[in-house]
């Protein structure tokens, strides 16, 4: 059950990527953590099956040996990341060094790999999953967990693969939630480019 009071507009403009604030010491609750997935679950599937899977990992040897691959994607992406602001580098950093330590690393995975599709097959087989990855972040808020999307792992997607025995060839990794409580509930919504800047109405 949700725990925080938000308005639907206060969730959709408050769940940030949560990385200094992660609370490492509290334990999550499994039950929490399945309460978000089956929300998660409610989001647009394409029709003909879902092809969804997710990934729990808590136990710690696990979550090491996912941190060191993280690790390892981050250092190998180097000048890629320099163009990120350098507050944004800063929290980053920060995830990298504590990633073992958040108490619980989701990967959502997807049947299908998009390597060599067409942009419409690959629009297809990204989009029956990352509607459930922000299901599954929103809901997290407003039970007073922070996550943060991210995709840097994927660097080593098939290390990943092995260690936790997912099956590549048939099964894509799309990102790696860490989720924990969040020290302190309140966030605040995001600085934007202005609306008409980025909208286009009847023609680009
Ligand atoms: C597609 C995508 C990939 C991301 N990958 C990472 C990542 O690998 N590591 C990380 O620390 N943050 C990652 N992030 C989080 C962004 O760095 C974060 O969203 C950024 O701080 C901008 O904040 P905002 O989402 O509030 O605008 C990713 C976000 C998105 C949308």
């Amino acid at each position: 059950m949700p725990i925080l009071d938000l308005s639907i507009d206060e969730l959709l403009t408050t769940t940030r990527s949560v990385r200094k604030r992660l609370d490492l010491a509290r334990p999550v609750e499994p039950v929490v953590i399945d309460e978000c997935l089956e929300l998660a679950l409610q989001a647009p599937s394409p029709g003909y099956g879902e092809l969804w899977h997710f990934i729990v990992v808590t136990d710690p040897a696990q979550r090491e040996a996912l941190a060191t691959l993280y690790r390892k994607s981050v250092h190998s992406l180097g000048n890629e990341a320099s163009v990120i602001p350098s507050k944004i580098q800063d929290s980053a950093q920060h995830l990298v060094d504590h990633l073992h330590e958040v108490p619980v690393l989701i990967i959502p995975c997807i049947e299908g790999r998009t390597e060599n599709l067409s942009v419409m097959r690959q629009a297809t087989i990204w989009s029956s999953i990352m509607p459930a990855v922000w299901s599954f972040m929103l809901a997290a808020r407003s039970r007073g967990l922070g996550t943060v999307l991210t995709t840097a792992h994927l660097v080593y997607e098939r290390e990943t693969a092995e260690l936790l025995g997912i099956p590549y060839e048939r099964i894509m990794q799309t990102s790696l939630l860490p989720v924990a409580y969040t020290q302190g509930t309140t966030f605040k919504s995001a600085a934007r480019k202005p609306l008409a800047s980025v909208v286009h109405r009847d023609h680009w």
